[in-house]
């Protein structure tokens, strides 16, 4: 029973399967250039680029840049947005792949401040948020969508309102809400979205996704330059999107399986796969609540994005999601998840984390049963 989808969503719908077969079996081409193969795979990738433009709400394809992963897409903005002298604000609930860039810009003349989130809710603090972009002149705003913690979604609305009137750019890290929650770019007025194709977006790993506001593109160095298969005359890295941050040969298995991922959540639409995932979480979180010795971590009257985190009193984490694994063959992620911050906040870095349980679109009632039986037998021992 796979119960990690917040790591990597798994399995994935069939037809991302036959996308990646089909074009390892048949591909043969990079999609740049002019004989047969190369058009079919340029065509593939277009295909999949407006699939995905859809599905984040965008309003050209070309706003869709491929990436290695949701860290290479936050990093090309953290590293190619920002200058010695900014001043940019984050949270306590950010993945290390935006506090560990930041930290490495503090080295480079760079201000960082962070706002906290409260525990009991999940939620990033309004006020101490509003104060801190407010009190300087700031940049940039890097707001994570849903914790990989916790699971809460934020009320970004409010967030991006109060970023935009200090006059801050917003980056969104939709790591985990992607593909799990309606999305639009468009709606969201944002500048900066990343996000990762592996996870709620139903692709293969290696796979991530940057969308770069109209306009932006001369704002953002790119960390790469390259070859890009347009403008091959000029010596400088060409403005075009997207091609601009896309530099050498793409995964191109990988973009197929996505662009088929993205295809299958349009068929099946986000909203009814949000409400599956929702019901699930509600009853796997309701299931553990009832356990003596369970303490419940992910806030249950805060939107959840379907992660369900909780420790079992005196046990060590990463023993129970051994034994989950070993004794129920459930596998699920123990440990600080990446997110030290956010477990000093929830009270649980001292332990070494919690155990993160994450059901996706695949996952079934029963298993959520099993599960819940699982963690009760486990916290009696
Ligand atoms: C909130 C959040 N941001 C960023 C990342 C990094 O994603 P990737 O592994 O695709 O780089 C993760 C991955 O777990 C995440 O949960």
């Amino acid at each position: 029973m796979y119960i990690d989808n917040a790591a990597t969503s798994f399995p994935k719908p069939e037809r991302v399967y036959t996308a990646v077969n089909d074009w390892l079996r048949n591909g043969m081409a990079a999609g740049r250039g002019s004989h047969q193969g190369i058009d079919d795979t340029g065509r593939m990738i277009d295909l999949g680029r407006s699939k995905l433009a859809q599905l984040l709400g965008l309003s050209s394809p070309s706003r869709i840049i491929h990436t290695l992963n949701c860290t290479d897409s936050l990093n090309i903005i953290l590293q190619g947005f920002l200058s010695a002298g900014d001043h940019v604000v984050a949270s306590q609930l950010d993945h290390n792949s935006v506090l560990r860039p930041l930290q490495e810009l503090k080295q480079r003349g760079i201000t960082v401040e962070l706002a906290n989130f409260d525990p009991a809710s999940g939620l990033i603090d309004v006020e101490q948020f509003t104060r801190l972009v407010s009190s300087q002149p700031t940049r940039l705003v890097v707001i994570t969508h849903a914790s990989n913690v916790t699971g809460t979604i934020q009320p970004i609305q409010d967030l991006i309102r109060i970023a935009h009137n200090a006059g801050a750019a917003v980056l969104l890290d939709a790591a985990q809400t992607a593909g799990h929650v309606p999305i639009s770019m468009h709606d969201m007025g944002i500048e900066f979205l990343a996000t990762a194709g592996h996870k709620g977006l139903l692709g293969p790993l290696g796979t991530g996704i940057l969308c770069i506001g109209n306009g932006l593109e001369s704002s953002v160095r790119p960390l790469r330059y390259g070859g890009t298969g347009t403008s091959s005359e000029l010596l400088e890295q060409p403005l075009e999107m997207p091609s601009r941050y896309e530099s050498g040969n793409a995964n191109v298995p990988g973009i197929a399986g996505l662009g088929a991922g993205a295809e299958w959540i349009l068929k099946e639409s986000v909203e009814r796969i949000h409400e599956k995932i929702q019901a699930l979480t509600q009853r796997l979180m309701e299931g553990l609540q009832e356990i003596r010795g369970v303490e419940l971590l992910s806030p249950r009257h805060t939107r959840n994005v379907g992660i369900a985190t909780f420790n079992i009193y005196n046990q060590d984490c990463r023993e129970v999601a051994m034994i989950l694994d070993q004794s129920f063959r459930i596998q699920c992620r123990a440990g600080l998840h990446c997110a030290p911050l956010a477990h000093r906040a929830l009270g649980t870095f001292e332990k070494g984390g919690a155990v993160r349980l994450s059901p996706g679109v695949f996952t079934t009632e029963d298993e959520i049963q099993a599960v819940v039986e699982a963690v009760h037998a486990i916290a009696q021992l």
